[in-house]
């Protein structure tokens, strides 16, 4: 049997997020017009033999309880949030809660991160990690010399795809390959993660006896016992010893997180509907359909109007009102979002009750990376009629009667 965990981190993470984290926990926000959480879920599905599936976070579980008891209907595989009493780390989280995880005695543990959106190709990882022998198997992935050190690089043998060397956001290039933040282990990782725990006991322990205290490596000093990172505690020392192997991903991958980025993703979970899930997309036909170009998702309870056109990757959620002639490209659309006749929108995501005037344009360059290339618009802003907001970030609550570029309204 297989067991799934996905770290979905807590509330002091994903301040990058803001403002949309200000409203929902970051892995439940909306991307393909599904929580960011439930594509890692889905893909769970595809693996052989999955007994439970844990999230494991420090959110509040209220926050979890009603999408969790849902999706465990849905996939009918139990689904449970393990709530942490504080950061933990990635590998001191895992380690937390190993009675449970190691309660249906499963051969090997799926670890995900919950911020990072990809093909997840589980079945085949399993396969290669059975084939490699070792404790753990990471998807890695080639991506631009540039971006590199914003990842774990990591160089791996090409004959045996052995991990050969791991460096967590290096200053100095290394590789150009990188963790995708998605392993494969073996239950030995347990006893992996309570040697560095132990061995920070330890050394804690000399130092109070001597007051000799340079022994302990700048980073890892002050950090509690219970506190183990995946990356610099784990990968980095175990690199080389034939432990960990790697399977590399020629599919998509991305990191999520920026709000300008859960744009991007969006797009791309909306392209993999077309092959995994047709019937989320709209499709136009009908006369009394709008114009739908491109890969859009447009929840039931959403009313849009026949003459308005949408696409491409445009996700609207429930309930949100999209008037006649209106005109949406590249946006996510939240909750009770209301947008008036003949506004456009392009490049934009529109916070959770918020209105848009007739006339009005919500728009922005499109550059995902850069921190205005996507006009962000919190819970309940209200833009009036013919007002144009371009490249900009606003704030919950606002109301806009003028135009504004290039601006963050606080
Ligand atoms: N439950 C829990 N508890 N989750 C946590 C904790 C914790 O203490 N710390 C981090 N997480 C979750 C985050 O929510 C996220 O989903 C994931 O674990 C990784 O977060 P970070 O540890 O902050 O690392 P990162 O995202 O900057 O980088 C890691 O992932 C990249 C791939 O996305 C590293 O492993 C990189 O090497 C890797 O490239």
């Amino acid at each position: 049997r297989v067991v799934a965990v996905i770290m979905v981190g807590g509330p002091t993470k994903g301040t990058r997020f803001r403002p949309l984290s200000l409203n929902i926990p970051k892995p439940l926000f909306p991307l393909a017009g599904q929580p960011m959480v439930h594509h890692p879920i889905s893909a769970c599905k595809k693996i052989p033999n999955l007994a439970q599936i844990f999230l494991i976070g420090f959110y509040d579980e209220r926050e979890f309880a009603l999408y969790v008891s849902s999706i465990s209907n849905e996939l009918r595989v139990p689904v449970r949030y393990l709530r942490e009493d504080k950061p933990h780390g990635s590998a001191g989280g895992l380690y937390n809660f190993r009675d449970l995880i190691m309660e249906d005695s499963p051969s090997h543990i799926f670890l995900l991160n919950c911020d990072v959106c990809c093909s997840f190709p589980l079945p085949e990882m399993l396969e290669s990690h059975r084939r490699y022998g070792g404790m753990g198997t990471i998807l890695v992935i080639k991506v631009s010399a540039e971006s590199a050190n914003q990842f774990g690089e990591l160089v791996a043998d090409p004959a045996t795809n052995e991990l050969l060397h791991y460096t967590e956001k290096p200053e100095t290039f290394v590789s150009d390959r990188i963790n995708c933040g998605v392993y494969i282990f073996t239950p030995d990782i347990f006893t992996a993660i309570q040697g560095v725990s132990t061995q920070r006991k330890d050394r804690a322990n000399l130092r109070r006896l001597s007051s000799f205290d340079a022994i302990d490596s700048a980073t890892s000093r002050n950090l509690p016992a219970d506190f183990v990172r995946l990356d610099q505690d784990i990968l980095s020392p175990l690199a080389g010893k034939k432990q960990f192997y790697t399977y590399e991903s020629m599919d998509f991958w991305e990191q999520i997180k920026t709000p300008g980025m859960s744009l991007k993703c969006s797009a791309l979970y909306l392209a993999q509907f077309r092959f995994t899930s047709p019937h989320l997309l709209a499709s136009g036909d009908g006369t009394k359909s709008a114009a739908i170009s491109g890969d859009v998702y447009i929840h039931p309870s959403a009313k849009v109007h026949p003459t308005a056109k949408i696409g491409p990757n445009v996700s609207i959620s429930a309930n949100a009102r999209i008037g006649a002639g209106a005109r949406l490209i590249s946006c996510i659309i939240l909750d009770d979002v209301e947008i008036k006749e003949n506004a456009v929108v392009i490049h934009a995501i529109v916070g959770w009750k918020s209105s848009i005037g007739r006339w009005s344009r919500v728009q922005a360059s499109g550059d995902y990376n850069a921190k205005l290339g996507v006009t962000i618009l919190g819970e309940s802003v209200s833009v009036e009629d013919e007002v144009v907001v371009v490249n900009s970030i606003v704030l919950p609550n606002k109301t806009l009667n003028v135009s504004v570029q290039e601006e963050i309204i606080l």
